[in-house]
């Protein structure tokens, strides 16, 4: 599953270009603060602002139909500080804006700019959180908390009516509810013979929602209608950060569960048989972490080479042990109107086992897709 894309960083209006250079095959920009990028000249020629020039963005050509050999047979720096490409096989040449250039620029640097990056989190995190009333009604508030949620994997919102259905609501505000077969929203509360552990008053261990779907559902909320009267605190850890110790604490046994998929499974028989395999710790292209699972209820017996097995119980139980550490995790007790959001694949949550009184949760799940976009239009808006 691909990852999001970072926006590409802010360009400092200091930053200008101190030297242009160029082969057959590529341009080099050396800049005021002395980064030096490549652009290889294939690269300028798919990306010629007339190949890319509809107001919505969108490119009118196909790469397929670009010239071989694509060769660079010039670049002069224009007075107003564009750069001109003399490509071969273009009859014009292609005028990069340089706030453009910087923002796409290929060497390590730049790119790294651009790479996402989590800010890990602990127990001394003081609970991002804001307030439903503000939220709803101000596009400030609601990309300030959008941003708390994307940037944590986890945010609080007080003040939400403590009516049922408002957690849709809640979505409306970023996105689009995810239906799955618990319906468009479901009731967290304790039942007699409950299909689910979540349906009943034991407690839950930290977990992720939903890993035998694939994709799973990557943003769930929990809105708080009723608490018991006693017990059913909540938790959250932050996955990221967990994984992030075991690759440093023990590389092989975070290696090892990147490269094996582990089965999951939920029945409700005659009804329900889901079923997904996947790492319990899964990265992404440039070897950052993108994804945890970890579900001790629906984990399914492993399908693993026989001499591997103990070391990936170890492993398992390893990362198991962090993501219950009292210094990784963060205990909250959820009011009448209090709701949280995690980001399924990154934040695990659990709770405290309940007993005096009727306790009363109402959950759903969204894509993360419509929360990015709706925070990156409103920042960008801004
Ligand atoms: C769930 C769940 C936590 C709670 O329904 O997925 O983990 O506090 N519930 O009841
Ligand atoms: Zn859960």
């Amino acid at each position: 599953m691909p990852t999001a894309l970072a926006v590409p960083p802010a360009i400092d209006d200091a930053v200008r270009i101190a030297a242009l250079a160029h082969t057959a095959d590529r341009l080099t920009i050396r800049w005021s603060d002395g980064r030096e990028s490549p652009y290889p000249a294939i690269w300028l020629a798919d990306n010629r602002p007339d190949r890319r020039d509809r107001p919505d963005g969108q490119r009118l050509f196909d790469a397929i139909d670009l010239p071989d050999g694509i060769v660079l047979r010039g670049v002069t720096l224009g007075a107003d500080g564009a750069v001109e490409v003399d490509l071969a096989g273009f009859d014009t040449p292609a005028r990069f804006e340089t706030a453009w250039l910087r923002a796409h620029a290929l060497d390590p640097t730049s790119r790294a700019e651009r790479r996402r990056r989590p800010v890990l989190w602990d127990s001394s995190l003081a609970l991002p959180t804001g307030d439903y009333t503000a939220v709803a009604g101000d596009d400030d508030a609601r990309a300030k908390w959008l941003r708390q949620v994307h940037d944590h994997g986890f945010a609080l919102l007080r003040g939400v009516p403590a009516e049922p259905g408002m957690v849709c609501k809640v979505v409306e505000l970023f996105g689009f509810v995810r239906e799955t077969n618990y319906g468009r929203l479901f009731d967290v509360v304790a039942v007699d013979k409950p299909q689910n552990l979540a349906f009943s008053a034991l407690s839950l261990g930290n977990h992720t929602d939903n890993p035998y779907r694939d994709p799973v559902p990557q943003m769930q909320l929990l809105h708080c209608l009723e608490a018991a009267s006693e017990g059913g605190e909540s938790v959250v850890v932050d996955g990221f950060a967990a994984a992030d110790r075991l690759r440093r604490e023990a590389p092989d046994a975070f290696a090892l569960l990147t490269r094996r998929a582990v089965p999951f499974r939920y029945v409700e028989a005659g009804k329900v048989d889901l079923r997904a395999k996947a790492p319990l710790i899964e990265l992404d292209a440039d070897g950052d972490v993108a994804a945890v699972r970890y579900n001790n209820r629906s984990i399914a017996p492993f399908d693993l080479d026989p001499d591997e097995v103990e070391a990936f119980y170890d492993a398992y139980r390893r990362f198991g042990r962090l993501l219950h550490d009292p210094n990784l995790t963060v205990g909250f007790r959820l009011a009448p109107g209090d709701l949280f959001i995690v980001d399924n694949r990154r934040v695990l949550h659990g709770r405290r086992g309940f007993s005096a009184g009727r306790r009363w949760l109402q959950g759903c799940y969204a894509d993360k897709d419509g929360l990015t976009s709706t925070l990156f239009s409103l920042e960008s808006s801004r």
